[in-house]
Formats: C-alpha cells, sequence, structure tokens
C-alpha cells in the first residue's frame, strides 16, 4: 500500500472513510462547522476528474490520460460550490453518472497520485475533517481520530432514493441498489487505496442513527483523543 506522510502533523485531522451513500459526507461538514475546522471533500476531487476526462473526450477507464488531465486542473472549493478552473461545476458533478465515473477513475494509481498534493494542502490550522476513501489509510495515516462510517447496502439505497427524490430527480431503487453494490465493488476491489477500514479506526453504523446522533459520537470520540 501506498504510504504517504504529511506535513504539520500537530494539526489535527479527523478522517470519516466509509462507502457511497453511508451519510458520512453530511456528518463530516457538520463536525467540521462545530470544530471550526475546514473540510475536505475527497470524492468531489475524483467527480471533478471524471466530469473533466468526459468533457476532453477522454475515456474513464484510460489512466495516463485521465492522469495527465488530473495534473492540469484548478479545483477549487469556495462557500459549498466546487469551482473547476473558476466555474461552478458543483451540480454537475453529483450525478449518478459522475459519481460512476468517479469511481472509475479512481481505480487509477496515477490518477490517485495527481491528487494526493491538492489534498494535504487542506491540512491546515487549526484542523481538518476529511472525507472520502482512504483518508484515514492513505491520506492522512497518522490522523489521531479515523472513523469507519457505513450502512447497509438497501439503507444507502433508500437514503439516495429518497435524495434524487427529493430534487425531483428520476429515481429506481432497484437500479439504485444495484449502482452501488458495483462501485462498492470496485472500490473495495481496487488494487490502489481500496476501501478499507483502518486498523485503529472506530466503525459506526448508521443504519439505525440519525445523523445528530452519528455527529455527536463523532465530536465525543474527538473529546476522548484530546484529553487522553
Ligand atoms: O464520496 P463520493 O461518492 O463523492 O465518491 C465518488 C467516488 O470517488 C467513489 O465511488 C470512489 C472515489 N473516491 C475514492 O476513490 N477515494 C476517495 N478518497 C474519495 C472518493
Amino acid at each position: 500500500m501506498q504510504v504517504t506522510t504529511t506535513p504539520a502533523q500537530h494539526i489535527p485531522v479527523i478522517t470519516i472513510d466509509g462507502p457511497s451513500a453511508s451519510g458520512k459526507g453530511t456528518v463530516a461538514q457538520l463536525v467540521a462547522d462545530k470544530l471550526g475546522f475546514a473540510y475536505l471533500d475527497s470524492g468531489a476531487l475524483y467527480r471533478v476528474v471524471a466530469f473533466a476526462a468526459q468533457q476532453n473526450n477522454i475515456a474513464w477507464d484510460d489512466a495516463n490520460a485521465v492522469a495527465e488531465c488530473a495534473k492540469t486542473l484548478h479545483i477549487k472549493f469556495k462557500n459549498g460550490q466546487v469551482l473547476l478552473n473558476d466555474h461552478d461545476i458543483s451540480e454537475e458533478i453529483r450525478t449518478e453518472l459522475m459519481g460512476k465515473g468517479a469511481s472509475q477513475v479512481a481505480v487509477h494509481a496515477p490518477v490517485r497520485a495527481a491528487l494526493i498534493d491538492l489534498q494535504h494542502s487542506f491540512h491546515q490550522a487549526p484542523g481538518l475533517v476529511a472525507d472520502g476513501r482512504d483518508m484515514g489509510t492513505v491520506i492522512f495515516p497518522s490522523a489521531p481520530l479515523k472513523i469507519f462510517l457505513t450502512a447497509s447496502t438497501e439503507t444507502r439505497a433508500e437514503r439516495r432514493y429518497q435524495q434524487l427524490l427529493g430534487k425531483n430527480q428520476p429515481a429506481n431503487y432497484e437500479n439504485i441498489l444495484q449502482d452501488l453494490q458495483e462501485r462498492d465493488a470496485r472500490d473495495k476491489g481496487r488494487a490502489s487505496a481500496p476501501l478499507v477500514m483502518a486498523e485503529n479506526a472506530i466503525l459506526l453504523e448508521t443504519d439505525n442513527l440519525g445523523i445528530t446522533d452519528a455527529v455527536n459520537t463523532v465530536l465525543n470520540a474527538y473529546k476522548n483523543v484530546t484529553t487522553n
């Protein structure tokens, strides 16, 4: 496994990894807000790469071409928006297609390598909450608190289904379930930085846990880490 060191070891990082639609993004953002920490949505970076590759007619399975494309991108997060070369593409990257594309481009080691420095650049005072698949295992391996947030595939599919209905987008539960199963298999099965729970992570299963309880569990765990 690729291991990277992070600068500024004394600045705290909370990593929240887990599968698609587990609710980790919402929990991570709320924890960051509560602590006044920055928030890194690493999945958005892979979505931007998939989007940019598509715009440039680069096939998602062309590892080298996608990696070269990734190196040229100027990605910024500003006021909850995701900017690519100063254009707001927040909506475009949130589609099911870009989720699938992100999972496909994320398989390639050179693509992952192209995004490492950008991810490390979020590690700034007073602290960072980083959400993704390999935050605790590869990107911030010495984070003092690592959470692995998950839920059953059925619960996650139901949440995604309700989310799409809420946005008046077409939604089919069976298709969503199948897509999630495929993405889980790809994210867990890849050779480079697969989705896996870090050895020293806390497992948080959210099938029967609301967002507020999940956020409070993370905040309490962080309090324990900082006072011990
Ligand atoms: O969290 P998300 O659904 O936006 O992520 C989209 C895809 O990006 C996910 O299926 C796998 C990939 N990803 C990754 O490989 N590593 C990360 N740290 C974050 C996301």
